[in-house]
């Protein structure tokens, strides 16, 4: 079964061809960094209208690397939330029209099941049940993958995602946006020991993380500096940064695992594709004999090949969508 699939909830624009949930045929983004950046972060307006701009071309070209016309594909998936309104508006739109009038079932996916998805694309062999530590600009997940469309949010962020306090704190050192990958490779320079900062806990749920202390102390230690008139090393606070995060992901992942009694684990969004926390939690799988999966880093961030590989598990699980399928901007994991 070959699924068309489109992902614009944030600043990509994204269509894909893939085939039985597992193989990519096309996988075609265009991004819109260049232009969000020049404001520290993305702007919802202009991302929708660059969405407009852009989502029939990418289509045109995810089907021609497919070597397919739309007549060709089995269904039309696209990402209806959670994510920016007017972002997702466009994509929904564009979905229905060609789904439409080529007469194809239509397939509504959660952007969040299409990040999980998309370790089926990398590994051919994983099936659920896992756990997955969901990480990305706008969600930090824990979530148990019972199976395919079923899912229970073990933890949560209380307060800023992951990949937000890496763009906030590459910001803050001037490292400008997206800050994820520049704080990563800032930090090779960098001594992640240079700066204890703080690994928060929270009392009522193990799981459940916090990355706005981390944040804050952060701009404190800048500021402090900048008082005292001491000299700030951007490459240690970095590293130090990094090293917190990272280290809250891994030990309540693993504690969660251990817990549980999961021995399949996976990593899934944006901070997915950081170097650091895929090396960590391997170590930390490895001398447990867990097993790691993780999608390659171009499937780590938005892309709409995840979408496709989700929308075929729908598909199978009978959840198509009708043509009053709308963008809902917070849609909760395993709603629909
Ligand atoms: O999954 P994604 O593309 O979009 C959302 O659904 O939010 O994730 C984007 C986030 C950004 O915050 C970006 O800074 C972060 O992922 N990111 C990284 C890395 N690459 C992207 N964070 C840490 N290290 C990276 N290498
Ligand atoms: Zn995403």
């Amino acid at each position: 079964m070959r699924i068309l699939a489109i992902e614009s909830s944030c600043d990509e624009t994204a269509a894909a061809v893939v085939e039985d949930g597992r193989k990519v045929l096309s996988n075609i983004i265009s991004s819109q960094i260049d232009i969000h950046k020049l404001y520290g972060g993305v702007v919802p307006e202009i991302a929708s209208r660059k969405h407009i701009e852009k989502v029939t071309q990418v289509v045109d070209e995810a089907l021609q690397e497919a070597g397919m016309g739309l007549p060709d594909v089995d269904a039309v998936a696209v990402t209806y939330g959670p994510g920016l309104v007017g972002a997702l508006l466009v994509g929904v739109s564009a979905a229905k029209a060609l789904a439409f009038a080529a007469k194809k079932p239509l397939i509504g996916v959660h952007h969040i099941e299409g990040h999980i998805s998309a370790n089926y694309l990398t590994a051919p062999d994983l099936e659920p049940p896992f756990l997955c530590l969901v990480v990305s600009g706008g969600h930090t997940n824990l979530v148990i993958v019972r199976d395919y469309g079923d899912y229970e949010v073990l933890g949560k962020t209380r307060d800023d995602a992951a990949g937000e306090a890496f763009d906030k704190v590459a910001r803050a050192i001037g490292l400008g946006y997206p800050g994820g990958p520049k704080i990563q490779k800032i930090s090779e320079l960098g001594n992640p020991d240079a700066i204890a900062f703080p690994r928060a806990k929270i009392d009522d749920n193990p799981f459940d993380f916090s990355f706005s202390g981390v944040k804050s102390a952060v701009l404190n230690y800048l500021n402090s500096c900048e008082m005292k008139g001491e000299t700030v090393v951007p490459a240690d606070v970095a590293a130090s940064f990094q090293a917190a995060v990272v280290d809250v992901l891994v030990s309540h992942t693993i504690e969660g695992a251990k817990q549980l009694g999961f021995t399949k684990l996976a990593l899934a969004g944006g901070v997915a594709s950081n170097a650091v926390l895929r090396a960590e939690m391997k170590k930390a799988c490895e001398r447990r004999g867990y097993t790691l999966y993780y999608p390659d880093p171009i499937l780590c961030t938005d892309n709409a090949a995840m979408i496709g590989a989700a929308a075929y598990y729908d598909y199978r699980n009978g959840l198509l969508s009708d043509w009053s399928l709308n963008a809902v901007p917070n849609l909760k994991l395993g709603e629909r």
